[in-house]
């Protein structure tokens, strides 16, 4: 069994944010990634829709013979996760955003939660919000049209600089000090997002948490690879193989596949 992958699944490209972190982490893990572009955005979609194609995501996965499966989307964690935990017998690690270090840290008494409508719209979001943001001023934004941008290679384009103008806007506003980042796409705008907000702002977001609640979850699994063969890491996408590719800084095998 610990020679099993761990399967990890996203809307796109997005969760590759959160295989590197994992593979970095658990360099002797077998992995195989699903990127559902085709499918891509999740976050306008209905919660579900957002759970049907989590279970077919997951059945992939499942398949394929991986032993634990990392949900790399925050749309389809804050929607879906609850209902496949329940379904399958395998263990899920779910992103949320981080929440939680940004309201016990921030000095401002502001933080800004940057995600999709999917996420901020969902109960376990509000859950955790009105748990930890006690007299903190929370400034939630839709990234609207940012998930598309990325996967059409598009990050640092002039329409992806002026949506985050726009959004980023009444967050430097309000004085936040730390920014949030509610989506595993987002850490592809690290750069950009450290040139346009004030030197003392934070950003965080979950792919180290992430990786290292896997490593745990395997460890207390006895789940483990304890072998030293050359691990194997697989990608599968639905959508446009170049820009997967790309991402990946064309490290990995990358296949098409119609799903
Ligand atoms: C999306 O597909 O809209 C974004 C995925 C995420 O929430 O991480």
């Amino acid at each position: 069994m610990s020679k099993q992958p761990i399967g990890i699944f996203d809307s796109g490209i997005g969760g590759t944010s959160i295989f590197k972190e994992v593979h970095a982490l658990l360099p002797n893990e077998h992995t195989i990634y699903l990127a559902d572009s085709f499918n891509a955005p999740y976050g306008n979609k209905t919660k579900d829709e957002i759970i049907s194609l989590s279970i077919k995501n997951t059945e992939f996965l499942i398949d394929k013979g991986c032993k634990i499966i990392v949900v790399a989307c925050n749309t389809a964690t804050t929607n879906a996760i609850k209902i496949l935990r329940a379904t399958y017998n395998i263990p899920f690690i779910g992103i949320e955003p981080a929440i939680k270090p940004a309201a016990l840290q921030t000095k401002t008494k502001a933080i800004g939660i940057l995600a999709t409508k999917g996420t901020l719209s969902s109960e376990l979001f509000h859950r955790t919000t009105d748990l930890y943001s006690n007299g903190i001023n929370v400034i939630e934004q839709v990234g609207e049209g940012i998930v598309d941008l990325i996967e059409n290679g598009k990050i640092n384009s002039p329409e992806m600089m002026s949506l985050l103008s726009l959004y980023l806007k009444p967050m430097i506003d309000a004085n936040i000090d730390y920014l949030v980042l509610g989506c595993t796409h987002y850490p592809y705008l690290m750069p950009l997002l450290i040139d346009m907000l004030p030197k003392n702002v934070k950003i965080i977001d979950s792919g180290e948490a992430v990786a290292k609640q896997t490593k745990a979850i395997l460890e207390q699994n006895n789940l483990l690879n304890t072998a030293s063969t050359k691990t194997k890491n697989q990608f599968f996408t639905n959508g446009d193989v170049v820009v997967l590719d790309d991402i990946l800084n064309h490290n990995f095998n990358v296949s098409y596949l119609k799903f």
